[in-house]
């Protein structure tokens, strides 16, 4: 089935630059829904001329007062605490899923279904089996639909898909990847949605090891087994009791051959954001940290400056030849974190403008689905202690 074309809902078209305009609507206000919101804002300006023109409006959360204000700051036309009010507004065209994970399924299953492109945070679903569910029922429909796995976007990350793929780094012999961050680890933290399995569907786990998971499967390919452990070292907090992982562990093969370790915690002391991965390669190593994301630590074997001086090199990606940065600034004038929601959100603008997929590089839903089954074959290794096969299903078996 093809999508459906953006001049059939809200559509306007600006006469000066021929630039259709697309309204969206936003589920929260938060973390996500700043986030993904002030990408919107700045897609217009960084890339030039833009795939569309965005209208921000209408965005739904949970609390009254705090979801005006943010219409408000943001520069929503309109706001509601029922996303239904979203999901139906005719001049909405593209709905954003900001919610907390038990929100993913139901909203964007409804948005698609009334016709509008969608993008869900991740992970897609708070199970494989949820993930599968909504991917299906939003493929039905055949609007464009992606699922916001925005490390893809990270220009560096982009760089080394490159070198992957047009063979400068040869055959991936390891991937190990680790997301640590340290806001749980005083005890006395108090618990919120992300630490609730019936919200969140699993812990650090699902927070921060979906990424690590995502940019296996992007650079690397399928893992096809796993074996793993999860821990909660804090179970009683202020506010309730924690069912859902602290930290996790795995180690992975991968279908290609690859071996894999990821791991991700939440109690790491010192660690603010700190995601990243080690490759090697049969023709060298590269290496991405979040916190200095504008860089890579690349090693390639056999290359000047000579026998005596091997090591590794770091390389500013921040180059006009370097993927995205011909739309920023002159090298060395540095972007940012939120600067990949830019890129992703402006991939999906394209998608829906060009009619072109949102794969390989944006995150299909089927991605989103696809990293949940090896979630969940994360927590089935650590339960039953021994190594999972991973197996992904197809659409219509
Ligand atoms: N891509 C990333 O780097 C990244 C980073 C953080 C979070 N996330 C993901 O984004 C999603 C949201 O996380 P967050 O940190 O923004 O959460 P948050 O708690 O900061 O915000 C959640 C928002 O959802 C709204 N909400 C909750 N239930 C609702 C309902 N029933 N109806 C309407 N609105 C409702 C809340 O009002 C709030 O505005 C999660 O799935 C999370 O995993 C992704």
């Amino acid at each position: 089935m093809s999508s459906p074309s953006f001049f059939t809902q809200g559509d306007k078209r600006s006469d000066a630059a021929d630039i259709p305009t697309v309204g969206v609507g936003m589920l929260g206000y938060a973390f996500m829904g700043r986030a993904h919101t002030n990408a919107y804002k700045k897609i217009g300006y960084t890339f030039w001329p833009p795939p569309m023109n965005v209208e921000l409006v209408h965005i739904a959360g949970r609390n009254a007062q705090a979801v005006e204000e943010a219409a408000r700051r943001y520069g929503y036309t309109k706001h509601t605490t029922n996303w239904h009010d979203v999901v139906n507004d005719p001049d909405v065209l593209i709905f954003d899923n900001g919610g907390p994970n038990d929100q993913h399924l139901e909203p964007t299953v409804a948005a698609a279904k009334a016709g509008k492109h969608v993008i869900c945070e991740k992970p897609l679903g708070r199970t494989a089996d949820e993930a599968f569910d909504l991917w299906a029922e939003v493929a039905a429909t055949g609007v464009k639909a992606m699922t916001a796995f925005n490390y893809r976007f990270f220009p560096a990350i982009r760089l080394v898909k490159e070198m992957l793929d047009d063979g400068t780094l040869g055959d991936v012999r390891h991937f190990r990847a680790r997301y640590h961050q340290e806001w749980l680890v005083d005890p006395q933290a108090p618990t919120s949605w992300r630490l609730s399995k019936e919200v969140a569907g699993s812990g650090a786990l699902g927070d921060l090891g979906a990424h690590i998971v995502d940019l296996a499967r992007y650079l690397v390919g399928e893992p096809s087994t796993v074996s793993a452990n999860t821990t909660t070292f804090t179970v009683q907090r202020p506010g309730g009791t924690v069912d859902v992982d602290d930290a996790f562990d795995a180690l992975v093969q991968f279908e290609g051959g690859a071996l894999g370790t990821l791991e991700a915690t939440r109690v790491a002391p010192g660690r603010k954001n700190h995601m990243r991965f080690e490759i090697s390669t049969t023709n060298g190593t590269v290496i991405f940290d979040q916190e200095r994301m504008n860089e890579l630590q690349l090693h390639l074997t056999g290359t000047s400056p000579g026998d005596h001086a091997q090591g590794f090199r770091t390389v500013l990606v921040s180059e006009t030849y370097h993927p995205y940065w011909e739309n920023w600034w002159p090298h060395g004038h540095m972007i940012g974190w939120e600067d990949s929601f830019v890129h992703e959100l402006e991939h999906l603008l394209s998608a829906i403008r060009n009619d072109t997929p949102i794969g390989p590089h944006g995150a299909t839903l089927e991605d989103g689905y696809r990293c949940a089954e090896i979630t969940d074959a994360v927590l089935r290794a650590a339960e039953t202690g021994q190594r999972q096969t991973i197996r992904y299903r197809e659409l219509g078996r």
